[in-house]
C-alpha cells in the first residue's frame, strides 16, 4: 500500500447484523456517539437476552433471608444462578421463563426485577432518612421502591422525618404505580404519597420545596430497542426524539422550580440522543443563568461495573452507561440548585402547560 492510499473504507456500522436490523438513522447516530472500540459491543447487546437484576427489598423482607431464598431457587433449576451485582441486587442467569416473576420472593414483594441500569439513578440521588424527596415520573415505581427504602433506612434505624411524593400523569399507569408499590410495601410506609398530575405542572404549584428530585423523563426509549423485535422501535424517529426533548425541557423546569434551594436533583433517561438528554440540561441551566450547576456523582461499586462516558457534549460530571451483554444504555447527571428559580420561570409557558386530566391532583394514599 503506497502512503497515498487511503487504505479500505471503514465498515459502515450498518455492516454489523445485530445493527441492520435496527433503524439505520439510529445506528448512524448511535454510532458517531460511541467510541469505536465499543460498537461491536453495543450493536450486539440489543440482540441479546440480558440476565435481569433482582432488588433485593427490605420494605418486606431481610435481604438476607431473600437472598438465601433466591439461592434455594436456583438451586432447584439446573444451569441457573445468582451473582451478586451490588450489596442490594443480584444478577439472575438463565432462569426458565416465569419462573423468578413466579417466585414467592417476587410475588411476596421481597425481591424486584428490574433493569440493572435502573439501580443507578436512586443511588446516584442517595436521599436520606430527613429528606423529603419528589419522584415526578414514577411509574411503574421500581426507582420510587428504591427511594422508600432509602427514605426509611435499615429496619433497626431510628425513623426519620422524610417524605417521599411520587407523580405520574398517565391514568393506567398511576394505578400500575399503586398497584406496585403497594404490593412492595412503599404504601405501607408513612409519609410515602402518590399524585395523578402532569408533572410539568409541579414547580409551579410548590416551588421550592423539596431537597431530592427524580426526574427520570419519558424519552424515545433507544436503549429498550430489541433487534428481534421491530415494535420495540417502530414509534422511533428524529422527530419523536425532538417530541421527546421538548417535554424533557418542560419537565426539567418543573423539578428545578420545585427543588429547594440547596437541593440535589438526578435527570436521567433511557435514550442516546444527545437532544434528549445533555442538549435538553444545557440549555435548561443556560435559561437558569448559573442558578443551578451539575455535580459530580457517586455510584456505588458494581460487578460488573458499567461502561461509563462522561463529560460528553460539554456537559460536565454527565454520564452515559454504554450497553453492553449486562447493562442498557443509560444518561444520568446530577444537578444542584444554588440560587431560587427567577419568578419569570414561574409562569412560563413550560411549566404552566399541562394536560386536561392532568389538572386535578388525585391523592391517592396518604400515610
Ligand atoms: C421512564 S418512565 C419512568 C419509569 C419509572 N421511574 C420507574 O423506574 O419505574 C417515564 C414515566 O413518565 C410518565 N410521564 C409522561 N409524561 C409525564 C408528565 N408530563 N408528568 C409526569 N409523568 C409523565 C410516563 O407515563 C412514564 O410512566
Amino acid at each position: 500500500m503506497s502512503a497515498s492510499d487511503p487504505g479500505p473504507e471503514p465498515l459502515s456500522p450498518l455492516a454489523d447484523p445485530h445493527a441492520a436490523c435496527l433503524p439505520a438513522e439510529f445506528v448512524q447516530r448511535l454510532a458517531a456517539i460511541l467510541p469505536p472500540s465499543h460498537h461491536a459491543i453495543a450493536w450486539a447487546s440489543f440482540a441479546v437476552a440480558k440476565a435481569p437484576a433482582l432488588w433485593l427489598n427490605p420494605l418486606v423482607a431481610d435481604p438476607a433471608d431473600t437472598r438465601a431464598a433466591l439461592a434455594a431457587l436456583a438451586a432447584q433449576h439446573p444451569g441457573a444462578s445468582l451473582t451478586p451485582l451490588r450489596d442490594d441486587a443480584l444478577l439472575a442467569h438463565a432462569f426458565p421463563p416465569d419462573v423468578l416473576s413466579r417466585s414467592p420472593s417476587v410475588t411476596s414483594g421481597a425481591a424486584y426485577l428490574i433493569s440493572p441500569s435502573s439501580l443507578l439513578p436512586p443511588a446516584a440521588l442517595d436521599p436520606g432518612p430527613d429528606d423529603d424527596v419528589l419522584d415526578l415520573c414514577a411509574a411503574p415505581g421500581g426507582k420510587t421502591l428504591q427511594l422508600a427504602a432509602r427514605i426509611a433506612g435499615p429496619a433497626d434505624a431510628p425513623k426519620g422525618r422524610g417524605h417521599l411524593a411520587a407523580v405520574e400523569a398517565v391514568k393506567p399507569r398511576f394505578f400500575k404505580l399503586q398497584g406496585v408499590l403497594s404490593r412492595f410495601g412503599a404504601l405501607a410506609r408513612p409519609g410515602v404519597r402518590l399524585f395523578l398530575k402532569d408533572g410539568r405542572s409541579v414547580g409551579h404549584a410548590v416551588p421550592e420545596r423539596f431537597d431530592k428530585i427524580l426526574l427520570d423523563a419519558p424519552c424515545s426509549s433507544e436503549a429498550r430497542f430489541d433487534a428481534d423485535d421491530p415494535d420495540s422501535f417502530s414509534h422511533w424517529s428524529p422527530h419523536k426524539v425532538a417530541e421527546c426533548a421538548y417535554k424533557q425541557k418542560a419537565l426539567l423546569h418543573s423539578a428545578l422550580m420545585a427543588l429547594r434551594v440547596g437541593g440535589t436533583m438526578v435527570y436521567c433517561t433511557c435514550s442516546f440522543s444527545p437532544e434528549e438528554n445533555e442538549r435538553v440540561v444545557l440549555d435548561v441551566l443556560e435559561e437558569l443563568e448559573g442558578r443551578v450547576v451539575t455535580v459530580p456523582m457517586t455510584l456505588p461499586p458494581m460487578t460488573p461495573a458499567p461502561a461509563l462516558q462522561a463529560g460528553l457534549f460539554g456537559l460536565d460530571h454527565a454520564l452515559r452507561v454504554l450497553p453492553d451483554d449486562t447493562w442498557d444504555g443509560f444518561f444520568l447527571v446530577r444537578l444542584e440548585k444554588r440560587e431560587a428559580s427567577p419568578a419569570s420561570l414561574r409562569t412560563d409557558r413550560h411549566t404552566s402547560r399541562e394536560k386536561p386530566h392532568g389538572r386535578g391532583v388525585e391523592r391517592a394514599r396518604r400515610r
